[in-house]
């Protein structure tokens, strides 16, 4: 393992905690079983598998905390076997916040591990890579905070009205996805900084909240495999993904 991707440095926070309702249903989005498992199950394995990984924490909906906490510690756990439940002992569950930026916060504020860093990813993401893992690590240690990212492929149009106001050079346009990475310390200097000065407007991710901050956030290319599962036509592409 080079230097940089130590294993200790590194904490995850993961999402958990929409309702899923643009994908309709009586359970979020996270919960439906795709291949043979829920959606959450996918990338909580692939972290927590990860030595690089230290501390991994779940953010789920109030409601949900009850079904979450027996799904995993009674149902998951005896799958993985015994060198799993060391794994899961890096692993706490939250409660979700309104807004994912305020699941992710509260996941941030529960992390009680010495890792330096933390790599916030969307549950519905359910095929990151240990690669792309690795790659968000690198670039944390080496340049800073970042995001994953895929490039646009189509051509871009700003409207208003229906009506076409203008283009936008495509080879500027990246379609953000997660881990959306930083070290935990400045995290928590700009939520504390949002307490006492509410944000103007609604994040819907981190490195929205950095920007505005005016920090440096770097992109780690991306590809179509780390979509996030939305609506019930995803399903059906998502499902014959997972069982290749
Ligand atoms: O709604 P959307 O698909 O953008 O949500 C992205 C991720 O954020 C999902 O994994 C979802 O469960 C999570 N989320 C959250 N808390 C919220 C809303 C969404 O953790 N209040």
């Amino acid at each position: 393992m080079a230097n940089s991707l130590q294993s200790g440095k590194f904490a995850a926070v993961l999402p958990a905690g929409g309702l899923g309702k643009r994908m309709g249903g009586t359970i979020p989005k996270q919960l439906m079983t795709l291949g043979g498992k829920p959606v959450y199950q996918y990338c909580l394995e692939t972290f927590l598998n990860m030595d690089e990984i230290a501390e991994v924490v779940i953010a789920v909906p109030v409601d949900w905390k009850d079904y979450f906490e027996k799904d995993i510690f009674d149902r998951i756990s005896p799958l993985l076997g015994s060198g799993y439940s060391n794994n899961l002992s890096k692993l706490s569950i939250v409660v979700g916040g309104v807004e994912r930026w305020q699941s992710v916060q509260n996941g941030v504020n529960a992390l009680t591990s010495d890792a330096e860093y933390v790599l916030v990813h969307d549950v519905a993401r359910p095929f990151i890579s240990e690669k792309i893992i690795r790659k968000v690590c690198e670039t944390l240690v080496n340049k800073g905070s970042c995001l994953v990212a895929k490039p646009a492929i189509d051509t871009i149009k700003i409207a208003s009205d229906g009506r076409v106001e203008s283009t936008i050079d495509r080879r500027k346009v990246w379609l953000a996805q997660t881990p959306q990475a930083a070290r935990i310390d400045l995290l928590k200097s700009l939520y504390a900084r949002i307490k006492k000065v509410p944000l103007d407007f609604t994040p819907t991710d981190e490195a929205s909240i950095l920007e505005f901050f005016g920090e440096n956030v770097y992109i780690v290319e991306g590809d179509s495999t780390n979509d996030k599962l939305t609506t019930p036509e995803d399903f059906e592409i998502f499902a014959s993904r997972a069982s290749k």
